[in-house]
């Protein structure tokens, strides 16, 4: 570690997807499936709208917790799902992504050495937010047998009296898992029981299949008081170089959250929260039609993956990622994605990271064309028969 580097910052994990990705930025004619944002350019409403914003001159800092036209309709739509009144003034904040606001709502709950529960495999910027904020993160591992649910009573073995927090992810980045209702209503038993709080990361909430629905555990009775919902305009709307988020939470921790987010970044970019504004606004056809092609693309990708030797998988119910199951390669994961990168042109993201309870298993992104996953599995296909002599 270089003297002027802090201990904080050296402690906190690299991240694998970046790895794969440097190595496969120097190569020709590879196939990216490791990406985790979709492939679409935002609609070209939502890019009009903001640039006249900026011209009618909202180009200025906005108010710390974001635009309230904009709180307001993040309210109603937080409302809509969960049938509950959401105070725009005090229960909004909006963010740079959903990331600000995970990061806000660590900084804002988190004591010195408070336990944060969370799944594993997990989306690995959960651990470095919650690092960062002075907590421990306590995983618990989900199983393919499962479905990869996190379930209440593998929660209750870890909880301990410095649990704050459980933080859950659902849809889920990497498994494309979808909590059940009945799964939550476990969990919100639990976080009453013991007093906690729950950490909600609910990106993925519109990108769901086959008629499967997304329950927000702050719905559930009792639970919109212990509940911070994580979100954000990355995912539904292809809007993630706008870095625009949001929070619903409870207003005792919206404020710290405000005080937090005026102190580091003051607020998310006025022309992003504009952007925000036309999306909520507007019809969500384009939307529906990227979720009809990720659904067209995610049966492609597992139809073709099932042929291939060594690989396992089932259908995701939500998200644009699928986890496949190579055990049977006898492989680590690291060492078959980095095959599959330098040998058969395709990046994937190895399993382990996203915790040990990745181990086994290869991260698919389908926010790719039809054409591109086809060639992938193609090459996949190759490389196990010639290189592995699978059959
Ligand atoms: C589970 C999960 N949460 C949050 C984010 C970050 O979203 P944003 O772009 O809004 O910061 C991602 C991005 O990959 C994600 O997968």
């Amino acid at each position: 570690m270089h003297k002027f580097v802090s201990e904080r910052a050296a402690g906190i994990p690299a991240s694998s997807i970046r790895k794969m990705f440097n190595i496969a930025q120097g190569m020709e004619d590879v196939v990216n499936l490791g990406i985790g944002e979709p492939d679409f350019t935002t609609p070209g409403h939502i890019i009009e709208e903001s640039m006249l914003g900026a011209k009618a001159g909202a180009t200025h800092y906005t108010h710390n917790a974001g635009y309230i036209e904009l709180r307001k309709l993040i309210a109603k739509e937080t409302e809509e799902l969960i049938n509950q009144f959401v105070d725009p003034e005090n229960e909004v904040i909006v963010t740079i992504g959903a990331m600000g606001a995970l990061s806000l709502s660590m900084l804002a709950v988190i004591n010195p050495g408070d336990e944060i529960i969370v799944q594993e495999p997990l989306w690995s910027n959960y651990v470095s937010h919650c690092l960062l904020a002075g907590g421990q993160p306590v995983t618990v591992p989900v199983y393919e047998d499962d479905d990869f649910n996190l379930k209440a009573e593998e929660i209750e073995r870890k909880i301990t009296a410095r649990t704050k927090a459980i933080l859950i992810n659902s849809p889920c980045n990497p498994t494309g898992a979808v909590m059940s209702r009945e799964n939550l209503e476990d969990i919100a038993e639990l976080v009453r029981k013991y007093d906690l709080l729950v950490i909600s990361d609910e990106v993925y909430d519109r990108i769901v299949y086959d008629g499967t629905k997304h329950v927000s555990i702050a719905s559930l009775p009792g639970m919109k008081e212990r509940t911070v919902i994580i979100n954000s305009f990355s995912k539904t709307y292809a809007m993630t170089g706008w870095r625009v988020g949001y929070a619903v939470v409870p207003s005792e921790i919206q404020k710290p959250m405000v005080k937090l987010q005026e102190s580091i970044v003051a607020c998310a970019p006025s022309i992003s929260q504009k952007a925000a504004i036309t999306a909520l606004q507007s019809s969500r056809e384009q939307v529906q039609e990227m979720i009809n092609s990720y659904d067209r693309r995610r049966k492609l990708l597992v139809e073709g993956l099932q042929q291939v030797p060594g690989f396992s998988c089932k259908l995701p119910k939500g998200t644009f990622y699928l986890f496949a199951n190579i055990k049977q390669l006898g492989r680590s994961s690291e060492e078959v994605a980095m095959d599959l990168l330098t040998k058969a042109r395709v990046v994937t993201v190895p399993g382990s990271g996203f915790g040990q309870a990745g181990e086994g298993y290869l991260r698919f992104s389908f926010a790719n064309s039809e054409d591109n996953i086809k060639k992938a599995v193609e090459r996949i296909d190759k490389f196990v028969r010639q290189e592995y002599g699978l059959s």
